[in-house]
């Protein structure tokens, strides 16, 4: 580990929430939530939008790593961003349902009846009470025997893809206002077909990978699985964005999962860190993310500021604006 660099508090008000984003003191990163709490959300202008939809897979067949509330955090932080997006609930559990508010009882139409029926996005998705800008399809119990109904189903691995490719929201800007510029598809904690289905329908993999010991154990496995679909079912698809969650910067460990994680993925990882937090994991029980619960909050901020480094990343993991930081 390197050596923390000691700075006065004038010298700390002088820098830009850029050069603190590289800081990973625990007095920085408190330093650089401030500054972005005091902007404001109402303050803060509206991203660009991407000049095509981007579709993003939130896999990790770890149970546990943040998977869920990521997405919705994530999620939740784009559209107050400006961004229009679209979380598709594609784990039986129904936690991103949960956490986002929409009714997910067993019956309620969602991504069983789109993979399984062949709904239409359209039939199913629900606007989130609590986000404006941002459009779910939940997940009910019923998605448990997806895995197995979809064995005998024409294209299995396909059906996702095929609802978003007849979507008008999913495309090029010129498909209008109503476009979505990021659908964020939660997946379950395995790598079976509802997974599959996620990564043929997808362009780019979100992995968050949880900040402690045996942290990188089984991603090999993921990483097989995205070059298979790669290789024989969605050129398009590949990891663009790695996300270190519950990081607790006082310990060590942390700190040294985040390197290895680092030397292994180099610039597909975001500089920014999900802090384990209280209010992260309390606001799901309210039907919120924690955007909306505590938006000062360090999970809130950081959140806010993955969001605005994934809409900064291209489309794969090169930085389109290398350095530039709001
Ligand atoms: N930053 C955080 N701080 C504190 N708790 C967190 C944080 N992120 C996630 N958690 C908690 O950790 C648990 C697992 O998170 P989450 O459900 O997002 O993981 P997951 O990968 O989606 O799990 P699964 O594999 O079961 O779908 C939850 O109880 C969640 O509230
Ligand atoms: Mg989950």
């Amino acid at each position: 580990m390197t050596g923390y660099q000691v700075r006065t508090a004038e010298q700390m008000a002088g820098l830009g929430s850029s050069s603190l984003a590289d800081e990973g003191t625990p007095l920085a990163r408190a330093a650089e939530h401030t500054l972005l709490a005091r902007q404001g959300a109402a303050m803060r202008p509206p991203l660009p939008r991407p000049s095509t939809t981007r579709v993003m897979v939130v896999a990790n067949q770890k149970g546990g790593v943040g998977k869920t509330t990521s997405t919705v955090n994530v999620a939740a932080a784009l559209a107050q961003l400006g961004q229009r997006v679209l979380v598709i609930d594609l784990d039986p559990q129904g936690n991103a349902s949960t956490a986002l508010s929409v009714e997910h009882h067993q019956g309620t139409p969602g991504t069983y009846e789109v993979l399984v029926e062949g709904a239409a996005l359209d039939d199913v998705l629900v606007p989130s009470p609590e986000v404006p800008g941002l459009d779910v399809v939940p997940a009910t119990i019923d998605l448990a025997g997806a895995e197995i109904e979809l064995v005998s189903v024409v294209a299995r691995e396909s059906r996702l893809q095929k609802a978003l490719a007849a979507d008008p929201r999913v495309g090029e800007t010129g498909s209008g206002e109503d476009r979505w510029d990021y659908v964020l598809v939660d997946c379950p904690p395995s790598l079976g077909l509802l997974t599959i289905n996620a990564l043929v329908a997808g362009a780019e993999v979100l992995i968050p990978i949880q900040a402690e010991y045996y942290a990188l154990e089984g991603l090999g496995q993921l990483l097989k699985t995205v070059e298979m679909v790669q290789a024989h079912l969605n050129p398009t698809i590949s990891v663009s964005t790695i996300l270190i969650t519950m990081y607790d910067a006082r310990t060590r460990l942390a700190a040294g999962v985040a390197e290895e994680v680092k030397a292994h993925f180099g610039d597909q990882v975001l500089r920014t860190h999900i802090p384990r937090s209280v209010r992260v994991s309390e606001a799901p029980s309210y039907g919120q993310t924690v955007m909306t619960y505590d938006p000062g909050s360090p999970g809130a901020l950081s959140y806010l500021q993955a969001a605005q480094e994934i809409v900064r990343h291209g489309t794969f993991g090169v930085p389109a604006v290398k350095g530039t930081e709001a």
